[in-house]
Protein backbone atom coordinates (compact mmCIF):
# COMPACT_ATOMS: atom_id res chain seq x y z
CA UNK A 1 0.00 0.00 0.00
CA UNK A 2 1.19 3.31 -0.84
CA UNK A 3 1.05 6.30 1.24
CA UNK A 4 -1.41 7.73 -1.08
CA UNK A 5 -3.75 4.48 -0.49
CA UNK A 6 -2.99 4.84 3.18
CA UNK A 7 -4.34 8.22 3.24
CA UNK A 8 -7.61 7.20 1.46
CA UNK A 9 -8.15 3.66 3.54
CA UNK A 10 -8.50 6.16 5.88
CA UNK A 11 -10.33 8.96 4.40
CA UNK A 12 -12.50 7.37 2.89
CA UNK A 13 -15.41 5.19 5.24
CA UNK A 14 -17.42 3.84 1.38
CA UNK A 15 -15.07 2.01 0.52
CA UNK A 16 -12.27 1.55 2.77
CA UNK A 17 -9.51 2.65 0.83
CA UNK A 18 -10.28 -0.11 -2.22
CA UNK A 19 -11.61 2.40 -4.63
CA UNK A 20 -14.35 -0.39 -4.83
CA UNK A 21 -17.83 -0.80 -3.36
CA UNK A 22 -20.03 -4.05 -3.18
CA UNK A 23 -23.30 -3.48 -3.75
CA UNK A 24 -26.55 -5.60 -3.91
CA UNK A 25 -28.47 -6.04 -7.51
CA UNK A 26 -31.33 -8.25 -5.80
CA UNK A 27 -30.05 -11.76 -5.19
CA UNK A 28 -26.57 -10.56 -6.70
CA UNK A 29 -23.40 -8.70 -5.62
CA UNK A 30 -21.68 -6.23 -8.12
CA UNK A 31 -18.94 -4.04 -7.25
CA UNK A 32 -18.71 -0.48 -8.35
CA UNK A 33 -15.80 1.74 -8.29
CA UNK A 34 -16.49 3.95 -5.32
CA UNK A 35 -17.10 8.24 -5.76
CA UNK A 36 -13.60 8.84 -4.04
CA UNK A 37 -11.58 7.28 -6.82
CA UNK A 38 -13.90 8.60 -9.33
CA UNK A 39 -12.97 12.07 -7.75
CA UNK A 40 -9.37 10.92 -7.53
CA UNK A 41 -9.35 10.09 -11.36
CA UNK A 42 -10.90 13.99 -12.38
CA UNK A 43 -7.77 15.40 -10.42
CA UNK A 44 -5.29 12.98 -12.21
CA UNK A 45 -6.82 13.93 -15.36
CA UNK A 46 -6.88 17.77 -14.59
CA UNK A 47 -2.88 17.27 -13.61
CA UNK A 48 -2.18 15.68 -17.04
CA UNK A 49 -4.11 17.85 -18.74
CA UNK A 50 -1.26 19.89 -19.53
CA UNK A 51 -3.04 23.34 -18.57
CA UNK A 52 -0.34 26.40 -18.15
CA UNK A 53 0.64 27.16 -14.54
CA UNK A 54 -1.08 31.07 -15.43
CA UNK A 55 -4.41 29.49 -16.27
CA UNK A 56 -4.58 27.17 -13.60
CA UNK A 57 -7.02 28.99 -12.01
CA UNK A 58 -9.19 30.08 -15.25
CA UNK A 59 -13.12 29.46 -14.97
CA UNK A 60 -15.96 30.82 -15.97
CA UNK A 61 -16.87 32.30 -12.91
CA UNK A 62 -13.60 34.44 -12.75
CA UNK A 63 -14.04 36.02 -16.27
CA UNK A 64 -15.34 39.18 -15.77
CA UNK A 65 -17.65 40.62 -18.74
CA UNK A 66 -17.53 44.45 -18.56
CA UNK A 67 -20.73 44.99 -19.65
CA UNK A 68 -18.97 44.22 -23.11
CA UNK A 69 -21.83 41.83 -25.03
CA UNK A 70 -19.06 40.44 -27.18
CA UNK A 71 -17.35 38.70 -23.91
CA UNK A 72 -21.03 38.32 -22.73
CA UNK A 73 -21.72 36.46 -25.96
CA UNK A 74 -18.13 34.60 -25.46
CA UNK A 75 -19.06 33.36 -22.05
CA UNK A 76 -22.62 32.61 -22.41
CA UNK A 77 -21.45 30.47 -25.55
CA UNK A 78 -18.72 28.91 -23.72
CA UNK A 79 -21.72 27.96 -20.38
CA UNK A 80 -23.48 26.63 -23.10
CA UNK A 81 -20.97 23.85 -24.33
CA UNK A 82 -20.29 22.87 -20.98
CA UNK A 83 -23.91 22.51 -20.14
CA UNK A 84 -24.88 20.85 -22.99
CA UNK A 85 -21.75 18.18 -23.29
CA UNK A 86 -21.31 15.23 -23.97
CA UNK A 87 -24.02 16.33 -26.28
CA UNK A 88 -22.51 18.80 -28.67
CA UNK A 89 -21.57 18.10 -31.81
CA UNK A 90 -19.29 20.77 -32.85
CA UNK A 91 -16.09 22.65 -31.08
CA UNK A 92 -15.47 26.29 -30.73
CA UNK A 93 -13.00 28.22 -32.83
CA UNK A 94 -12.31 31.81 -30.53
CA UNK A 95 -10.56 34.60 -32.51
CA UNK A 96 -9.72 38.09 -31.69
CA UNK A 97 -6.53 40.15 -30.75
CA UNK A 98 -4.33 39.53 -28.07
CA UNK A 99 -4.98 39.42 -24.50
CA UNK A 100 -8.92 39.46 -24.80
CA UNK A 101 -9.54 36.70 -22.85
CA UNK A 102 -9.36 33.31 -25.31
CA UNK A 103 -7.19 31.07 -23.90
CA UNK A 104 -9.00 32.10 -20.15
CA UNK A 105 -11.81 30.78 -22.01
CA UNK A 106 -10.45 27.45 -23.88
CA UNK A 107 -9.21 26.46 -20.60
CA UNK A 108 -12.25 26.91 -18.45
CA UNK A 109 -14.41 24.88 -20.62
CA UNK A 110 -11.78 21.88 -20.78
CA UNK A 111 -11.53 22.21 -17.17
CA UNK A 112 -14.71 22.08 -16.34
CA UNK A 113 -15.78 19.05 -19.08
CA UNK A 114 -12.69 16.96 -17.05
CA UNK A 115 -14.28 18.17 -13.59
CA UNK A 116 -17.92 17.37 -14.67
CA UNK A 117 -17.46 14.01 -16.71
CA UNK A 118 -13.94 12.55 -16.24
CA UNK A 119 -13.48 12.91 -19.68
CA UNK A 120 -10.47 13.05 -21.22
CA UNK A 121 -8.84 16.10 -22.10
CA UNK A 122 -5.57 17.60 -23.46
CA UNK A 123 -4.42 21.72 -23.63
CA UNK A 124 -1.39 22.08 -25.91
CA UNK A 125 -0.32 25.02 -27.63
CA UNK A 126 0.25 24.51 -31.56
CA UNK A 127 3.76 25.91 -30.91
CA UNK A 128 4.30 23.27 -28.00
CA UNK A 129 3.25 20.68 -30.33
CA UNK A 130 5.27 21.03 -33.39
CA UNK A 131 7.87 21.32 -31.06
CA UNK A 132 7.75 17.97 -29.47
CA UNK A 133 6.84 16.09 -32.47
CA UNK A 134 9.95 17.63 -34.10
CA UNK A 135 12.12 16.80 -31.21
CA UNK A 136 10.68 13.22 -31.31
CA UNK A 137 12.26 12.73 -34.51
CA UNK A 138 16.01 13.47 -32.31
CA UNK A 139 17.40 10.17 -32.55
CA UNK A 140 17.96 10.71 -28.47
CA UNK A 141 14.34 11.66 -27.83
CA UNK A 142 13.02 9.57 -24.95
CA UNK A 143 9.54 9.37 -26.85
CA UNK A 144 8.76 7.99 -30.48
CA UNK A 145 6.29 10.81 -32.72
CA UNK A 146 3.39 8.36 -31.86
CA UNK A 147 3.65 8.55 -27.81
CA UNK A 148 3.41 12.03 -28.37
CA UNK A 149 0.36 12.24 -30.88
CA UNK A 150 -1.63 9.20 -29.06
CA UNK A 151 -3.22 11.09 -26.05
CA UNK A 152 -3.35 14.23 -29.21
CA UNK A 153 -5.48 12.22 -31.18
CA UNK A 154 -7.62 10.33 -28.70
CA UNK A 155 -8.28 12.34 -26.06
CA UNK A 156 -12.38 13.53 -25.62
CA UNK A 157 -11.70 17.59 -25.78
CA UNK A 158 -8.26 19.10 -27.58
CA UNK A 159 -7.42 22.11 -26.76
CA UNK A 160 -5.06 23.74 -29.58
CA UNK A 161 -4.18 27.01 -28.46
CA UNK A 162 -2.91 29.42 -30.95
CA UNK A 163 -3.48 28.00 -34.05
CA UNK A 164 -1.37 29.13 -37.17
CA UNK A 165 1.01 31.20 -34.24
CA UNK A 166 4.46 30.41 -36.21
CA UNK A 167 5.24 29.51 -39.61
CA UNK A 168 5.49 26.10 -40.45
CA UNK A 169 7.50 23.79 -42.62
CA UNK A 170 5.28 21.59 -45.09
CA UNK A 171 6.06 18.30 -42.60
CA UNK A 172 4.50 20.32 -39.58
CA UNK A 173 2.20 21.44 -41.68
CA UNK A 174 1.30 17.73 -42.68
CA UNK A 175 1.28 16.79 -38.90
CA UNK A 176 -1.06 19.79 -38.04
CA UNK A 177 -3.26 18.45 -41.16
CA UNK A 178 -3.17 14.85 -39.72
CA UNK A 179 -4.02 15.37 -36.09
CA UNK A 180 -7.11 17.59 -37.19
CA UNK A 181 -8.08 15.83 -39.89
CA UNK A 182 -8.34 12.70 -37.48
CA UNK A 183 -9.84 14.51 -34.99
CA UNK A 184 -12.81 15.73 -37.89
CA UNK A 185 -13.22 12.14 -39.56
CA UNK A 186 -13.45 10.68 -35.79
CA UNK A 187 -16.22 13.81 -35.22
CA UNK A 188 -13.93 14.60 -31.60
CA UNK A 189 -14.41 17.70 -30.10
CA UNK A 190 -11.54 20.34 -30.68
CA UNK A 191 -11.10 23.77 -29.18
CA UNK A 192 -9.15 26.25 -30.81
CA UNK A 193 -8.17 29.76 -30.71
CA UNK A 194 -6.56 32.05 -32.73
CA UNK A 195 -5.30 35.71 -33.57
CA UNK A 196 -6.23 35.78 -37.16
CA UNK A 197 -9.14 36.66 -38.39
CA UNK A 198 -11.54 35.20 -40.90
CA UNK A 199 -11.83 37.95 -43.58
CA UNK A 200 -9.25 40.25 -44.13
CA UNK A 201 -10.12 44.02 -42.31
CA UNK A 202 -7.13 45.42 -44.31
CA UNK A 203 -4.81 44.27 -47.07
CA UNK A 204 -1.51 43.41 -45.14
CA UNK A 205 -3.59 41.56 -42.51
CA UNK A 206 -3.11 37.58 -42.54
CA UNK A 207 -6.55 35.61 -42.05
CA UNK A 208 -6.59 32.10 -40.66
CA UNK A 209 -6.72 30.42 -44.09
CA UNK A 210 -3.08 32.10 -45.02
CA UNK A 211 -1.75 30.95 -41.76
CA UNK A 212 -2.89 27.04 -42.10
CA UNK A 213 -3.94 26.61 -45.65
CA UNK A 214 -7.29 26.73 -47.33
CA UNK A 215 -7.84 22.76 -46.66
CA UNK A 216 -7.65 22.87 -42.72
CA UNK A 217 -9.49 26.14 -42.91
CA UNK A 218 -12.43 24.43 -44.32
CA UNK A 219 -12.43 21.43 -42.28
CA UNK A 220 -12.11 24.10 -39.09
CA UNK A 221 -15.61 25.76 -40.43
CA UNK A 222 -17.10 22.18 -39.82
CA UNK A 223 -15.24 21.40 -37.18
CA UNK A 224 -16.03 24.42 -34.73
CA UNK A 225 -18.46 27.57 -34.08
CA UNK A 226 -16.31 30.66 -34.91
CA UNK A 227 -16.65 32.95 -31.94
CA UNK A 228 -15.20 36.44 -32.31
CA UNK A 229 -13.87 37.67 -29.55
CA UNK A 230 -13.67 41.69 -29.21
CA UNK A 231 -12.21 43.92 -26.00
CA UNK A 232 -9.70 45.31 -24.30
CA UNK A 233 -6.38 43.49 -24.04
CA UNK A 234 -6.77 42.40 -20.53
CA UNK A 235 -3.14 41.89 -20.13
CA UNK A 236 -2.68 46.04 -21.05
CA UNK A 237 -5.42 47.55 -19.78
CA UNK A 238 -7.83 46.06 -17.29
CA UNK A 239 -5.03 44.66 -14.83
CA UNK A 240 -3.09 47.71 -15.17
CA UNK A 241 -6.50 49.90 -14.31
CA UNK A 242 -7.52 47.86 -11.87
CA UNK A 243 -3.75 48.36 -9.65
CA UNK A 244 -3.94 52.15 -10.19
CA UNK A 245 -7.64 52.10 -9.21
CA UNK A 246 -6.36 50.70 -6.03
CA UNK A 247 -3.92 53.45 -5.29
N1 LIG B 1 -12.56 38.96 -19.23
C1 LIG B 1 -11.60 38.54 -18.42
N2 LIG B 1 -11.84 38.35 -17.09
C2 LIG B 1 -10.85 37.95 -16.27
N3 LIG B 1 -9.58 37.68 -16.67
C3 LIG B 1 -9.28 37.84 -17.97
C4 LIG B 1 -10.27 38.28 -18.91
N4 LIG B 1 -9.70 38.34 -20.13
C5 LIG B 1 -8.44 37.97 -19.96
N5 LIG B 1 -8.18 37.67 -18.67
C6 LIG B 1 -6.87 37.28 -18.12
O1 LIG B 1 -5.90 38.03 -18.84
C7 LIG B 1 -4.80 37.22 -19.24
C8 LIG B 1 -4.75 37.14 -20.77
O2 LIG B 1 -5.89 36.44 -21.26
P1 LIG B 1 -5.72 35.27 -22.34
O3 LIG B 1 -4.38 34.67 -22.22
O4 LIG B 1 -6.89 34.36 -22.23
O5 LIG B 1 -5.81 36.12 -23.68
P2 LIG B 1 -5.80 35.60 -25.20
O6 LIG B 1 -6.99 36.17 -25.85
O7 LIG B 1 -5.63 34.14 -25.21
O8 LIG B 1 -4.49 36.35 -25.75
P3 LIG B 1 -3.42 35.84 -26.89
O9 LIG B 1 -4.09 36.03 -28.21
O10 LIG B 1 -2.28 36.77 -26.71
O11 LIG B 1 -3.09 34.43 -26.59
C9 LIG B 1 -5.03 35.87 -18.58
O12 LIG B 1 -4.36 35.87 -17.33
C10 LIG B 1 -6.53 35.82 -18.37
O13 LIG B 1 -6.89 35.00 -17.26
MG1 LIG C 1 -4.11 32.90 -25.81
ZN1 LIG D 1 -13.95 5.27 -1.50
Amino acid sequence: MTAVDAKDAVACARCGGTGWVIEKRGAAEVARRCRCSIERRKESLLADAGIPRRYADCTLDSFSVFDNSSLKAAKRISQKFIDAYPVVTKGILFIGKPGVGKTHLAVAILKEIIRKTGDTGIFFDYRDLLKQVQDSYNPESQSTEMQVLEPVLSCRVLVLDEIGARRVTAWMHDTIFYILNQRYSNKMLTIITSNFPETKSDDDEETLEDRIGFRLDSRIHEMCDFVEVEGADYRKTLLHKRYSDRG
